[in-house]
């Protein structure tokens, strides 16, 4: 069902926030917000916060935020559409049995359309897995131990091995080439179309609402490559979804197992650990972090006990602690990944190793005395100068000195030694730059990582320019002949800037109508947070134009840079080489 964006504002406005979520969470207030205990996340004193005049609540503990959409769809575990209408009805507005004519719909809304077609294929993949044409597939399944249950609660499937079997089928279900082609499952070439996937079982990959947003297929046997994936689409993001995180998130359980493939997954939530997710064949995200974190404190490593495996645990680790999780790392040893350990060990062996699991810094000190030759003094110093420099990155004293007793006792390094060197070092002590780096082992890393840094550092800067113009909106005046939302060019900034502007230039300011726009509870709070930050409140007039002055300026090269590198049109890039000489003198008095 698609509803008028009017009809969803009106819906949102005619819903006090403060009356909806007091029916939920007993609501204190103070000053003009009102407080209560986090209905999403442990706590025992309230960060939990509603602003009626936002119309907003937002956890200043767990960072989960949004509308009164978000609230519902959060609380009462529903999809965007579902709370649309469970509130229409709380509000008495009575909804239209359709506003537009399918047809209509369609064009409307690409990204629906492509959710139906996921929807129909991943149908289409599970009845031809149970039907006679895949018992090769269905068999492959078996002989790997997944039961029926199984099979259908991560809708297992397999692809036909005729190249346009899919295609054809949907196609037939009326969706226009123009679509099918921004799906990811089609190859269009001068030959014809072809399936992408073909002869493959088939693991769709889920947001967090259930819904298909890719897949992953397998091939049976020794074929290249082992797996093949959905590329990116304006539905499947890689960096902020996780393999299994629909079923996980329900799972109520204080921790993640974060493992590397889809069937390491399945296998753990046969086995009873329905709290396994696995990143997406790529490496591990701060948004995935983020999103772990929405639901839980504590994760555990358990990816492949190979060398490959122990550098991705080496990298996830402290981009997983930036987000404030507490990591472990579980040993599998001599066992290759959960599934073959599950199924040769069994459910109640794992569990043993999850409730050894090592620390994940301790587990950072292990690898970096394994590659140390301890009989060489040289190595042995720089170990022990190692581990020092280690230890500085505790800020926390306390916790720091926890440690240095570990440490000391654990590899047998005099502690009044280490407490020496800490303390030397402490003087000269630059903390990492980025906050996701480890010390040294990730040096071959070293350029990659740079460019992370980059984009971190300019989503930061678009962000910060949003929230500013959300607090104090007569700033709006001042950049507006300078900046416009086309130099937004992150997702969702852009999506944002361009509402804002606009709420701006009419000077209406309506943060919760901009979060209508997204429909994933992920994207809401994100959208969220931008809007309830207070970055501002304690800086001079003189710090404060210095941050405007290069946020803009930051924010405005980039976009330079963005479109620069994918101009086409004259007009665009004459106005981007006059763009480009003003920057120069850009420069915004308070
Ligand atoms: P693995 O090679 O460890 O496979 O890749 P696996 O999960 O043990 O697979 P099985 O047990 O042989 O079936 C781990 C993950 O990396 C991604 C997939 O997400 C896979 O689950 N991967 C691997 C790919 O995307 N493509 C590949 O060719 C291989
Ligand atoms: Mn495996």
């Amino acid at each position: 069902m698609y509803y008028s964006d009017d009809l969803i504002e009106e819906i949102r406005s005619r819903n006090d926030i403060v009356d909806v979520i007091s029916s939920y969470v007993k609501l204190t207030k103070k000053g003009s917000t009102y407080f209560g205990l986090c209905p999403f996340h442990n706590e025992k004193s309230p960060s939990f916060s509603v602003t009626p005049s936002k119309q907003m609540y937002y956890c200043f503990g767990c960072g989960q935020g949004g509308n009164v959409f978000t609230f519902v769809m959060k609380y009462e575990n529903m999809t965007f559409t579902d709370a649309v209408k469970f509130l229409a009805d709380k509000a008495g507005i009575s909804l239209p049995e359709q506003e537009y004519s399918p047809e209509e719909k369609r064009k409307a809304d690409l990204k629906s359309q492509l959710l139906d077609i996921h929807k129909e294929a991943a149908m289409y993949f599970y009845r031809l897995l149970k039907s006679d044409k895949g018992q090769r597939a269905y068999e492959y399944l078996k002989e790997r131990g997944l039961s029926d249950e199984t099979i259908k609660s991560f809708g297992l499937g397999y692809s036909s091995n005729y190249s346009d079997d899919l295609y054809k089928y949907i196609k037939g279900k009326g969706y226009s080439d123009e679509v099918l082609k921004e799906s990811g499952l089609f190859t269009f070439s001068e030959k014809g179309v072809y399936d992408k996937f073909s002869n493959r079982v088939m693991f769709p990959i889920m947001d967090i609402n259930n819904r298909v947003i890719g897949f992953g297929g397998r091939v049976m046997g020794d074929g290249k490559p082992k797996y093949l994936n959905s590329p990116e689409t304006v539905l499947f993001d890689k960096s902020c979804n996780l393999y299994g995180m629909n079923i996980a998130r329900g799972s109520r359980k204080e921790s993640f197992l974060m493992c590397e493939g889809y069937m390491d997954v399945i296998a753990l939530h046969q086995a009873g650990f329905n709290n396994a997710v696995a990143s997406l064949g790529t490496a591990h995200t701060p948004r995935q972090a983020n999103l772990i974190r929405r639901y839980a404190k504590d994760v555990y490593l358990t990816f492949d006990s190979d060398n490959a495996g122990v550098m991705a645990a080496l990298r996830a680790i402290p981009m997983l602690k930036a987000s404030g999780l507490n990591v472990k790392v579980i040993d599998m040893r001599p066992h290759k990944d959960p599934d073959e350990f599950i199924k040769t060990l069994g459910a109640e062996e794992y569990q043993k190793r999850i409730d050894n699991a090592r620390n994940s810094f301790l587990y950072q000190i292990d690898n970096m005395k394994a590659g140390t030759d301890m009989s060489m003094p040289e190595s042995k110093a720089k170990f022990y100068n190692d581990v020092a420099k280690k230890l500085l990155e505790f800020e926390d004293e306390l916790e720091r000195n926890v440690y240095i007793d570990a440490v000391s006792e654990e590899y047998m390094i005099p502690k009044d030694s280490l407490i020496k060197s800490i303390s030397r070092m402490a003087l000269t002590y630059e903390p990492p730059k980025n906050k996701y780096e480890s010390t040294n082992i990730e040096n071959d890393k070293a350029k990659e990582k740079k460019k992370v840094d980059k984009d971190d550092g300019i989503r930061a800067a678009q962000k910060t320019l949003i929230t500013w113009l959300i607090d104090e909106p007569e700033l709006y005046g001042k950049i507006k002949g300078i900046i416009s939302p086309k130099d937004f060019v992150e997702k969702p900034f852009d999506i944002v800037a361009n509402l804002l502007f606009e709420q701006l230039e009419n000077g209406n300011i309506n943060p919760a109508s901009i979060i209508n726009r997204f429909t994933s509870e992920e994207e809401q709070s994100e959208v969220a947070s931008l809007f309830n930050k207070n970055l501002l409140e304690d800086m001079s007039l003189g710090e404060k134009e210095k941050t405007l002055n290069d946020t803009v300026i930051k924010v405005k090269k980039n976009s330079i840079d963005y479109r620069n590198s994918t101009v086409t049109d004259i007009m665009e890039l004459q106005s981007i080489v006059k763009e480009q000489n003003e920057l120069s003198k850009i420069h915004i008095r308070l």
